[in-house]
């Protein structure tokens, strides 16, 4: 199969799945205590956030999807329209198709040219070899760099890689030779703490720990063929809420996706410790059923009730949702005590 082929089923199924998707998850286990005179005034709310030497003017990003086919690069120009009318931040997909096939580099290359003033990343595995790495980087114009850790979707590929041990050597590697912030990001079934310690040590400025909640790549992988060998796969790993939480003290700044369904998940994340909060399958969602102008919408929409959000909640800025009470509930709770976070 395609390379091409293939992306065009990961954006297929993915969105089958959202639109199969229960709506609940681990986020509904972390609630705010409401304290009803806590609140500020609205002028006095900032969304700026920092991390890792990276300002952003909103704690929100597209996180990493696609190109490679004709489809998905148009899908791309669309995501770059909708980041630079909104200003946050957006992610490439993996580009590796690039690599392979240097003629579908115009299906990355637009996240660039429709959107020249953002921040814009690219994405690559961690086998990709150092000079590809660099190749994509000046491609995009890439201002940080994610490296995407997928075990739970190569296992149930037949042609997926079985060779993991080389992973953070391969890491370390990298980061050493690339001058943009190295962002090490999962697709959906999360980071450990003991994977995120592991991090600084390789040179990584940050962490996405994508958990999950929200698409499933195990699902997707066993949905593009007709044997689903490795069903019991499906939801594997820890929540986004959960890995927050976990790797809470790690001392790495985190980012979270991995099921963000609306704006108060995106203050949960920002109060368990996220400096920024990423969607891909939602926004994708917004984008294929509602074009470019909804997904405009959307993230307008977001950025302004988050701010209310902060307003009610009494946090100047994005860092200040740390500071607010919040309750555990749950199997989450559970998570938390088996795993001894406080
Ligand atoms: C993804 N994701 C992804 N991640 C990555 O690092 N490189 C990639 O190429 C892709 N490709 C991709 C395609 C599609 C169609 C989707 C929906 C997602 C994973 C993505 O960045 C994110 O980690 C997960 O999707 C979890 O977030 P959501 O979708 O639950 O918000």
């Amino acid at each position: 199969m395609s390379s091409a082929q293939r992306k065009d089923d990961h954006v297929r199924l993915a969105m089958e799945q959202q639109h199969a998707h229960s709506g609940r998850n681990q986020f509904d286990e972390v609630s705010f205590v409401h304290h009803a005179l806590a609140g500020i005034d609205r002028p006095q709310v900032s969304l700026a956030t920092a991390f890792a030497g990276i300002t952003w003017q909103a704690p929100l990003y597209i996180n990493a999807m696609t190109g490679g086919s004709v489809k998905t690069g148009a899908i791309n120009r669309d995501l770059a329209v909708a980041a630079r009318e909104t200003g946050v931040a957006i992610a490439s997909g993996s580009m590796h198709a690039y690599f392979k096939d240097p003629s579908c580099a115009g299906t990355f290359r637009v996240l660039r040219e429709e959107n020249p003033g953002g921040f814009v990343m690219a994405n690559v595995n961690a086998t990709a070899r150092v000079e590809d790495v660099r190749r994509a980087i000046d491609l995009i114009e890439a201002d940080a760099l994610q490296i995407h850790l997928n075990t739970a979707q190569e296992t149930p590929m037949p042609e997926g890689d079985r060779s993991f041990g080389s992973w953070a050597a391969q890491i370390e590697a990298i980061a050493a030779a690339v001058d943009v912030p190295v962002i090490v990001k999962e697709v959906g079934n999360g980071l450990s703490r003991q994977t995120v310690l592991a991090l600084p040590g390789l040179g990584v400025r940050a962490a996405d720990v994508s958990g999950r909640g929200g698409t499933d790549f195990a699902r997707i992988e066993n949905g593009r063929r007709d044997r689903a060998d490795y069903a019991y796969l499906h939801d594997w790993g820890q929540s986004t809420a959960a890995c927050l939480l976990d790797a809470q003290d790690s001392g790495l700044p985190l980012l979270a996706s991995g099921g963000v369904r609306h704006p108060l998940d995106v203050a949960r994340a920002l109060a368990l410790g996220a400096h920024a909060v990423g969607s891909s399958g939602g926004f994708l969602r917004t984008l294929l059923d509602g074009g470019v102008d909804a997904l405009v919408a959307q993230l307008t929409s977001w950025l302004d009730q988050l701010a209310a959000l902060q307003t009610m909640l009494g946090a100047p800025t994005p860092a200040d949702l740390t500071r607010c009470d919040v309750l555990i509930h749950g199997a989450l709770r559970d998570f938390c005590a088996d795993r001894g976070v406080d």
